[in-house]
């Protein structure tokens, strides 16, 4: 029997285990073992006697991990995710190792907390929150503005981009976007621009592009100073598409009405960790959530009950692909 090793990067979580092992049975070819070590150079020699590896998000898999990883004869790494700039794709090629991913298991899990982020960020829900809890029901300093008839400006409009376009249509916005490629879908009701125009129209601007080489800190200085005042930024897709230092002097500059970040710099030594009673081992988070106008979820955009199912199958159906030898869209 072909075994393969769940390898995640920050333990096994409950909700990993639930969902794979609710659908395991229709693979009778694949064993999962569980883990809670991170994957990394060292970690990786503990993949020994597997032949793949399944990771996350923020899981190290750069050359020197993939390198162990081939020593130890590990053929195939399943990541249980959409994006892979935490795989060095090329050193995979060179040294045989297969990667696969799971492209839009559920767009709209993504989107809808977007558009949840941009709610909570312009209409201070989580300052208010705390307010009322505190029996405090005074509404100074929460003012927020009307989504409906702004102009919402999103960048990439692949499959979660395009979810967004639809829900922001929904709230009744005009919708902007900026992509190299143009998608058909959305040609009826999306205007499509240039970077610069999108940045200098838009009272909401969405991120749902992969983070690349080309577009690291798209979002810096000269972009922020293009954008009008009272914008509403959102990132959900990967933290270094925006230069945090200058993502701060534009709220210290009073840029922004809100910021929702579901996705920050350097977060993997956060993320999926309760540091409540010690210190935060990345001070660009602490720093962010001085601002009454920034709202912080914990890269958990694809955490529904469905995205995880979709995960789940598509991963599993990527592990018997590839042991089988049969390409299939996921590479
Ligand atoms: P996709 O591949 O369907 O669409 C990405 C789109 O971005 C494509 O249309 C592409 O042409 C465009 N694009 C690429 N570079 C661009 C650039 N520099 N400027 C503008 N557009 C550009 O990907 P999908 O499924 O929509 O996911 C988007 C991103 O969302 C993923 O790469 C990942 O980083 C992030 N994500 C975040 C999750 C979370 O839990 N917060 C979960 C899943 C994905």
């Amino acid at each position: 029997m072909a075994k393969w090793s769940y390898h995640q990067a920050v333990g096994s979580k409950g909700f990993d285990k639930e969902s794979f092992n609710a659908i395991i049975d229709r693979y009778p070819d694949i064993d999962i073992d569980y883990t809670s070590h991170e994957l990394g150079p060292r970690s990786a020699t503990m993949a020994n006697g597997y032949d793949a590896i399944c990771a996350f998000v923020n899981a190290n898999i750069g050359a020197k991990t993939l390198t162990v990883l081939a020593k130890n004869n590990v053929k195939i790494v399943l990541m249980r995710c959409a994006g892979y700039n935490n795989v060095d794709t090329e050193a995979a090629k060179k040294l045989g190792i297969i990667v696969k991913i799971v492209p839009g298991y559920s767009p709209e899990a993504v989107a809808e907390l977007a558009m949840g982020l941009a709610l909570a960020a312009n209409r201070r829900i989580c300052k208010t929150y705390n307010r009322v809890r505190d029996n405090n029901f005074d509404i100074d300093g929460l003012c927020g503005v009307n989504l409906f008839q702004k102009t919402a400006g999103i960048i990439g409009t692949g499959k979660i981009g395009a979810a967004m376009c639809r829900i922001c249509a929904g709230f009744g916005m005009k919708v902007i976007a900026y992509d190299m490629y143009k998608n058909p879908a959305l040609e009826q009701f999306v205007e499509y621009v240039s970077l610069d125009e999108l940045l200098s129209r838009s009272d909401l601007i969405s991120l749902h592009c992969p983070l690349t080489e080309e577009n690291y800190h798209m979002i810096n200085m000269d972009a922020i100073n293009k954008m009008h005042d009272d914008v509403i930024l959102v990132n959900t897709s990967r933290g270094a598409l925006i230069n945090t230092s200058d993502l701060i002097k534009g709220i210290k500059m009073g840029k922004f009405q809100g910021v929702g970040l579901d996705v920050y710099e350097e977060e993997d030594r956060d993320i999926y960790y309760d540091h409540s009673s010690s210190l935060l081992p990345n001070p660009s988070a602490s720093r962010l959530m001085d601002y009454p106008n920034v709202v912080m979820t914990a890269h958990q955009g694809f955490y529904t009950k469905e995205a995880l199912y979709a995960i789940a199958e598509t991963t599993l159906r990527n592990a018997q692909d590839a042991m089988n030898g049969i390409q299939n869209e996921n590479n």
